[in-house]
């Protein structure tokens, strides 16, 4: 059996498409991604893919899912990816059914045990009314990777589990059949790879000790891309802080006046890809008035929404629909040429 030796190695990537993306979503996962489909040369295929199927595990409105798909899409190109350069794959997960059918090929070589090892459904899925699909996503996120021959995976620390089963999947099968799957590398060499860009996670304002999230019910802590930039401004100003009274940025003791700064830097690098949090933190050190830096914090948040926002009002909605139809295309093409190969090797076809 031979495997499929794509021309060029793959990055692949999806970012999940559900409610309202907020700036942790933002600049932890999206940003960075764009970033690196601009920095990699051409010697790369970069396959970024909505993973609408994956967006119904938990309940949601439905009536707002097809919207929503087509939204991370206005919202990458907003980031700044680039929809007229061939090396670059833009795709639903659902348009490609190939997906789905070798998801349910790889759950019966996937051992029930292992997927109840998986810490993210522990977390999530132990409340007993959680759905069958959130248990078996990790099965639908290895069959994501495998179809393209993905070799490397940018994923966040929520997420390196998942890629570990992944490569578990692919080896056994490899194992048993023959060289059937190209096996993604293993989590270090991920982070080699990507470097530090995937670590970072903007931390909820009313709460900084944990990570902002689209789970918080009161969205008083959260920012998203779609907050009215005077609602932003009023959720900066009452973030809260703590009684030190001098800005510094220290994580440990000052996670709030941190967060802040951390925020700041990354509305900033919008503007100015030079400006670190190094560079921030000198600047503001030592400032006594919690209430000026919350001040200019807000003024930039506020900022940074309303430009983004008049950007994503300005994206091409028809240059994003050729491209999700071109790239759609395409990789039906790649998907179906990995699933045959698979069904043979199964004894579903000869
Ligand atoms: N599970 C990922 C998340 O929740 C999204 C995702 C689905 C993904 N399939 C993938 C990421 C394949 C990388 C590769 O963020």
């Amino acid at each position: 059996m031979n495997t499929m030796k794509p021309s060029k190695p793959v990055i692949l990537t999806g970012v999940r498409a559900n409610n309202n993306i907020h700036i942790g979503n933002y600049f932890g996962a999206i940003l960075p991604i764009i970033n690196m489909t601009k920095r990699r040369p051409d010697e790369y295929d970069i396959n970024l893919f909505i993973p609408d199927l994956h967006s119904f595990t938990t309940p949601i409105d439905h009536s707002k899912l097809y919207d929503s798909t087509l939204n991370n899409a206005r919202v990458y190109t907003a980031a700044g990816l680039s929809l007229d350069n061939p090396s670059i794959h833009l795709y639903r997960q659902s348009y490609i059914p190939a997906h789905s059918e070798l998801t349910w090929i790889l759950d019966c070589f996937t051992g029930f045990g292992e997927m109840s090892r998986m810490t993210q459904f522990k977390d999530k899925g132990s409340k007993g009314d959680a759905s069958v699909g959130l248990f078996n996503y990790p099965v639908l996120m290895a069959a994501d990777i495998l179809l393209y021959g993905a070799t490397y995976v940018p994923v966040g620390d929520d997420q390196t589990q998942h890629l570990e089963l992944t490569r578990d999947i692919a080896e056994r099968m490899n194992r048993k059949f023959g060289d059937l799957f190209t096996v993604p590398k293993p989590v270090i060499q991920q982070h080699q790879f990507f470097g530090k860009d995937q670590g970072l996670r903007i931390k909820d304002l009313v709460n900084p000790a944990k990570k902002m999230s689209k789970s918080d019910e009161s969205g008083k802590g959260i920012i998203f891309l779609s907050d009215d930039p005077k609602s932003a401004h009023k959720k900066i100003m009452s973030a809260t802080t703590d009684s030190i009274g001098k800005v510094q940025y220290d994580k440990e003791n000052q996670p709030g006046i941190s967060n802040l700064l951390e925020i700041l830097t990354l509305v900033r690098q919008d503007a100015d890809g030079e400006v670190t949090l190094e560079k921030t933190a000198n600047e503001y050190f030592g400032m006594d008035r919690y209430g000026d830096f919350k001040r200019i914090v807000a003024d930039e948040v506020a900022e940074f929404l309303e430009n983004f926002q008049n950007r994503l009002a300005a994206v091409d909605e028809r240059a994003i629909e050729e491209k999700l139809a071109s790239s759609e295309k395409d990789m039906n093409v790649v998907a179906n040429e990995t699933l045959y190969r698979v069904q043979k090797a199964v004894g579903l076809r000869k």
